[in-house]
């Protein structure tokens, strides 16, 4: 039995058991940055971690233009952009992430979204959903 079934089949069915938490990791171009921000806000999201990366996808070794350069090297700055967030919002944000962040070009990035066993509030101790 994995962790889950064993979860739900136990007595800890409460409010823990329905909430369902899903991250949303999404590598965008640094130039988008502030639309999407912008739009997220706009849908009242939240909380958010942002984070300067490097990345490359499988263009690896080619070039790409970025702030008007061309770049030969592999490894482009991006951003990542971090939030968890309740399952009902998670197509809202992944379609105002898709209609910000999109150039069309290549480089555009990625959102990858996985689930989330548990977020606790570290001020107060609140779990689960009302933890976000
Ligand atoms: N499979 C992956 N795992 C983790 N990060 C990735 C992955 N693919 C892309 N990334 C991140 O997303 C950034 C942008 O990727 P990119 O949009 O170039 O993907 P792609 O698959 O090459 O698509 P495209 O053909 O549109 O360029 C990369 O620089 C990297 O930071
Ligand atoms: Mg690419």
């Amino acid at each position: 039995m994995s962790r889950r079934e064993s979860r739900q089949g136990s007595v800890r069915q409460g409010a823990e058991a329905e909430t369902s938490m899903i991250k949303i990791e999404a590598i965008i171009q640094p130039s988008r940055f502030e639309s999407v921000k912008d739009a997220l806000r706009e849908i009242g999201i939240e909380g958010m971690t942002v984070t300067e990366v490097r990345g490359h996808g499988r263009q690896k070794g080619h070039t790409e233009v970025y702030r008007g350069r061309e770049y030969t090297v592999d490894l482009l700055p991006k951003i990542k952009l971090e939030m968890v967030l309740p399952d009902a919002l998670v197509n809202r944000v992944v379609d105002t992430i898709l209609k910000t962040a999109k150039t069309g070009k290549i480089g555009d990035g990625k959102i990858f979204l996985s689930r989330v066993e548990e977020a606790i509030r570290i001020r107060n101790e609140e779990r689960g959903e009302n933890a976000l």
